[in-house]
């Protein structure tokens, strides 16, 4: 029997209009665009704005712009996940929402949550589902509003995140492309050093969580470097090496962008030049789950059919993970 490979065959995108430069954030907080370009790679972002628009709004978006792009008729859709740290609600999922509004009604849906690496995860769960044989079409989605829980009085987190959305569509393959490979990992230690505290069930929401801002993004940034920086290149090395892939037979490395620093330190570990490397964190920030569709949307017409493609995340957990793809159209 031949075996069934999951593939992605389509990418969607959806970026919000207003644009939050670096000049902005200077009349906001103490900080200037010299500091935020040096240090992270980022020049601007797109922020989400308008009353009762939360994560589904740009899933809808990015959705309804891989349909169009396909020409997919979306009640064919078995199943639709989103993955996100922003989910609408805490107890209605932001993808049963999405797949309703984007007439995908035959399809069951769930939300995959794992901060940073939520996409990295929701890659390797679609595949799953395509691999059983089971299921035909699963689109993924990766959505987040991350102005939703950035205090945009603090320096230290306001000047990196952005929203946005992208979405993918995974289907079977019997030529050998698609996920070949992952490796995945997490460590619960890492909680204390990047977390949103209040809000979940281990802190409800009060009157005095609003009062000290435990509902924004907390980060001890310097920790959360050093562990990206090491476990992203530790996963990406093994994930070569187990699959005989050198740096000259690698023709794309697409990472979470959480800092132009910690991206150019994976790819230098694994020996990539720069023209191999997906960028957009100077045009978006870090968009935690969007990350790497939106990559995949924005290189989209440099891919070709065969390319080999390493993908690696580092989030909130901690959490990270990497994926060595082979592109299939
Ligand atoms: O997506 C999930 C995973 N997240 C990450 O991977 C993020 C990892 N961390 C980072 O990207 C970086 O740590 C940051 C971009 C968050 C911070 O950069 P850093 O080089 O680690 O800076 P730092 O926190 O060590 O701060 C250095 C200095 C401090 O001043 P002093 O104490 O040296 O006087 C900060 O107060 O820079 C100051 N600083 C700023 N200055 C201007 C911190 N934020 C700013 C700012 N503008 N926005």
């Amino acid at each position: 029997m031949t075996k069934i490979t999951a593939a992605i065959t389509a990418v969607g995108k959806y970026l919000p209009e207003f644009i939050l430069s670096n000049a902005m954030l200077e009349k906001m907080v103490d900080t200037n665009d010299e500091w935020i370009t040096t240090r992270t790679g980022i020049k601007e972002r797109r922020i989400l704005k308008g009353e009762n628009l939360g994560s589904s709004f740009m899933a809808i978006e990015a959705a309804k712009n891989l349909i169009e792009k396909k020409g997919l008729n979306p009640l064919e859709i078995d199943l639709v996940i989103v993955s996100t740290a922003t989910p609408d609600m805490q107890a209605a999922s932001t993808a049963a929402y999405t797949a309703t509004k984007i007439g995908a009604t035959n399809a069951f849906t769930f939300d995959l949550i794992s901060a940073c690496s939520s996409f990295l995860y929701g890659m390797s769960t679609a595949a799953r589902y395509i691999e059983s044989g089971r299921y035909k079409k699963v689109m993924l989605i990766g959505s987040d509003m991350n102005s939703s829980m950035i205090d945009y009085t603090d320096r230290a987190t306001c000047i990196i995140f952005g929203d946005g959305a992208g979405a993918v569509l995974f289907e079977p393959n019997e030529e050998g492309y698609g996920l070949i490979d992952e490796v995945h990992q997490t460590d619960g230690n890492g909680r204390e050093f990047l977390q949103v505290p209040a809000g979940g069930s281990w802190m409800p929401a009060t009157k005095e969580t609003v009062e000290q801002k435990k509902h924004f993004v907390y980060q001890d940034g310097k920790t959360v470097f050093k562990y990206a920086v090491s476990k992203m290149a530790e996963v990406a090395d093994k994930i070569l090496e187990r699959n005989e892939l050198s740096k000259e037979n690698i023709d794309w490395l697409a990472t979470h962008q959480a800092n132009r620093r910690i991206v150019d330190a994976t790819a230098s570990r694994i020996g990539l030049p720069e023209e191999k490397v997906m960028i957009n964190i100077e045009k978006y920030g870090n968009t935690t789950s969007a990350t790497l569709p939106l990559l995949l949307a924005d290189y989209e017409n440099q891919l070709k059919k065969g390319d080999k493609i390493i993908f690696a995340a580092f989030g909130g957990g901690f959490s990270w993970g990497a994926i060595y793809m082979k592109w299939a159209y």
